[in-house]
């Protein structure tokens, strides 16, 4: 805390009554002082304003409340007058009493740092008996500046966001008011100020170094965080001085929502969130038939991967489903397949779906404003939940969630697996772009928890039914011009004074690289994604039984050295062998071979090489990732390079090729993963290890054997008798 600690406050107090010669006056005590504040509507920020107030106890009035707002656009010109008005009217009751101290905030775009007795101890450090805020701009007449008292070392000119002062004092002030409710507030008190004459009689001085009000406008730089175990405030390193009072006035409201993510308690290092429970919304107690009614719109808007488990993921949305509507608005041509069989599929178990396709040609912002549009225009909708394409909610319940923290705009946090990249900002940039704040990291990575006010969010989202209709009155929240969908709906709030929360109180899901999702001339780009999107991938392709592998040793040892083990879903096996059939340039099985280096295979197949497909990348970081885990384990103490030259699918087939003479492998080890199902897809087939004369005789789909090469190992390909048998071999660590 600045200033004394309470021993030495109380020391002074002493002296002051019993000296009678303190330079501080005798101090006032907390009842006497009376916070006066204006809001017309309970904002946000007024809501976050209170907050503070009862943090530290303050008695406050709030004059206005649910009155017409008369006194102009004060964001962008002058104005305010109306607030004078109603002071005015306000102090009448105190007209008459000396020790009561009045201190006048606005509320909007004001946090409390400081206690009662702080404050009151403070004022009583001035000779004056009415102290306004100051700052560095002489607004809104710049040609009063020269009438001001120069300033050595502090801020020069009144701001009327902030003053305090006693009853009568400040009764007479306002008793001076003889304007119209648009006049401008601030002009008023300059020109009572800069009066020398009422400046002497109501006894008035500025608050130069921020001892008390601390604007931000043009003094960002001046603040900083000051973090103590169960506190924040902020200090102002300029004047080496901690304000009570932190006004976010002109263009720095979000260097105040910043600020006010912590101070003083909302976040801190002993306690974390303490204000993340105040306003929750209890659901417990309600029906399932009484829950709100939320529109679901999800938005594909690029080629999107894994977006049939995209759907899925929908579906296992925990909501009933008798309260969740879809919209889905798919630009994709490539994704028409997708979605026509999800529609197909669930359209009877929602009360109402709405696809918009590509034909109907609309933009991203487009499908965006008719999305709202729909729950904006139906009474009867209570939330607008959109997910975009590249979400992965893991976290089924995080609808629910987001209804009980009870904001007008929460988005959960995502970001993609092990990155910082994420679906908010922190900061802005001047020009309105991705800026860093301190706290990022922080946050993303989960050192930081909480409900945070940010410049910008994306991606996925849940808007109140309510804030539509009020707020977002106006139909292109994503088409202002000029800027992305995402940046225009977040302006769209920010103008509007609506706060854009981020939750990383939970576990939400992950976002999903789609920059290089790349689907020409393939049927299943999904399976190049190992790189882009490794999480992603092993959940759709990696057999749900293969970590079982490590463990509880879940394999199998059909002949001596030779392991059989779960690794790929049955989807992995399908597309697999979709994708090389659609390529089609199988090998003819004869023995010479041009994409040999030595131009020869001594025991061809009909094949076709990972390299043909451009999938040998893929295939080697596959190998790296799944199999060199099980070799380790299975053969302790060798370590693999996983290094293969050689990795193709075989197709096996009576009229073709059925079998494969018996032969060495030209590897360390070998892979052999079997692609269909015996029985089901062919006859036959199987692989027999000469030297034991033990057979593998029934492969399974998604399994892989794995044994050595070559000396012990000498193996042959039984004859396929019906239908079309694929395998997946590679010759390991050559
Ligand atoms: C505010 O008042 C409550 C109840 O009187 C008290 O428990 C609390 O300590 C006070 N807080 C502060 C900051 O003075
Ligand atoms: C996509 O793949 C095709 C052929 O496989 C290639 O010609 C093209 O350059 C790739 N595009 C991108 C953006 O990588
Ligand atoms: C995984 O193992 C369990 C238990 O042995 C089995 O019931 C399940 O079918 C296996 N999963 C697959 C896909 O084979």
């Amino acid at each position: 805390m600045d200033g004394p600690g309470l021993g030495a406050l109380l020391f002074l107090l002493v002296c002051g009554l019993v000296v009678g010669e303190s330079r501080s006056r005798d101090a006032v005590r907390p009842e006497k002082l009376v916070v006066i504040t204006v809001a017309t509507d309970t904002t946000e920020g007024y809501q976050r304003f209170l907050r503070t107030a009862r943090h530290f106890n303050y008695t406050v009035k709030t004059l206005g409340l649910g009155q017409e707002w008369k006194g102009g656009d004060v964001a962008r010109t002058v104005g305010g007058g109306q607030k004078v008005r109603w002071l005015k009217e306000a102090l009448e009751e105190y007209r008459e009493e000396e020790d009561r101290i009045i201190m006048f905030v606005d509320s909007y775009d004001v946090v409390l740092a400081g206690s009662p007795i702080e404050l009151l101890w403070k004022f009583g450090q001035f000779d004056n008996k009415v102290v306004f805020s100051a700052e560095g701009f002489c607004w809104p007449d710049w040609s009063l500046a020269e009438k001001y008292p120069p300033v050595s070392n502090g801020k020069r000119f009144l701001n009327s966001g902030g003053f305090m002062g006693y009853a009568p004092q400040l009764y007479r002030i306002v008793q001076l008011w003889k304007f119209k409710d648009d006049d401008d507030d601030q002009l008023f008190y300059t020109k009572v100020y800069l009066d020398e004459e009422f400046r002497e009689k109501f006894s008035i001085g500025l608050d130069h170094k921020s001892k008390i009000f601390q604007n931000l406008n043009g003094a960002i730089d001046e603040v900083v965080m000051k973090f103590d175990k169960n506190k924040v405030r902020a200090r102002n390193v300029a004047y080496d001085t901690m304000p009570v009072v932190i006004h976010g006035n002109g263009p720095t409201k979000l260097q105040l929502n910043y600020l006010g993510n912590y101070v003083p308690n909302a976040w801190t290092h002993e306690g974390g969130c303490e204000v993340c429970d105040d306003d929750l919304l209890d659901l417990s107690e309600v029906e399932d038939e009484e829950l709100p009614r939320v529109l679901l719109a999800a938005f594909i808007e690029q080629p999107t991967p894994f977006l049939p488990q995209f759907l899925e993921k929908l579906l296992t949305v925990n909501y009933p489903r008798s309260r969740l509507s879809l919209y889905i608005h798919n630009s994709e041509v490539y994704h028409e397949k997708h979605i026509q069989s999800f529609f197909e599929s669930h359209k009877d178990e929602f009360p109402s779906i709405k696809v918009v396709g590509p034909e109907e040609a609309l933009s991203e912002g487009e499908a965006r404003d008719m999305g709202m549009d729909l729950c904006r225009q139906d009474e009867t909708c209570h939330y607008y939940f959109s997910v975009d394409a590249n979400v992965v909610l893991t976290n089924p319940d995080t609808l629910y969630i987001l209804i009980q923290e009870n904001r007008k705009i929460i988005s959960p946090m995502v970001s993609r697996s092990g990155k910082l990249w994420s679906n908010f900002w922190g900061a802005l940039s001047p020009e309105g772009y991705y800026a860093r704040s301190e706290d990022y990291v922080d946050i993303v990575q989960g050192k930081r928890i909480g409900v945070w006010n940010v410049p910008y969010l994306s991606a996925v989202y849940l808007v109140k039914g309510q804030t539509l209709r009020q707020e977002f009155l106006r139909k292109n929240i994503f088409t202002l011009s000029g800027v992305d969908p995402d940046m225009s709906f977040c302006k769209s709030a920010r103008e509007k004074s609506v706060f854009l929360h981020i939750s990383n109180r939970d576990d939400f899901g992950r976002l999903i690289s789609t920059s290089k999702y790349n689907i020409t001339d393939r049927l299943h780009s999904d399976l190049w994604q190992i790189f882009e999107n490794p999480v992603d991938w092993k959940e759709k392709y990696i057999h749900e039984n293969y970590s079982r592998i490590f463990e509880e040793d879940y394999y199998e040892q059909p002949c001596p050295d030779v392991y059989w083990f779960p690794i790929f879903k049955d989807v992995m096996c399908d597309e697999f062998v979709e994708e090389m059939e659609n390529f089609g340039k199988w090998s003819g099985g004869k023995n010479e071979d041009k994409r040999l280096a030595g131009g020869y295979e001594s025991v061809p197949t009909v094949d076709i090489h990972m390299t043909q497909v451009g999938y040998q990348e893929e295939w080697l970081k596959f190998l790296q990732e799944y199999i060199a885990p099980v070799t380790e384990k299975l053969f302790p103490g060798y370590y693999t390079k996983a290094k293969a030259l050689l990795n193709f699918i075989v197709r096996y087939r009576p009229d073709e090729q059925p079998s494969l003479r018996p032969h060495h492998d030209s590897s360390t080890f070998t892979i052999n993963i079997a692609l269909n199902h015996k029985e089901i897809d062919y006859e036959g087939g199987g692989c027999r290890f000469i030297r034991y004369n033990c057979r593998v005789e029934s492969p399974r789909k998604g399994w892989s054997l794995i044994h050595p090469g070559r000396l012990t190992h000498y193996h042959e390909g039984l004859p396929t008798t019906r239908g079309t048998r694929y395998i997946m071999v590679s010759f390991v660590d050559p």
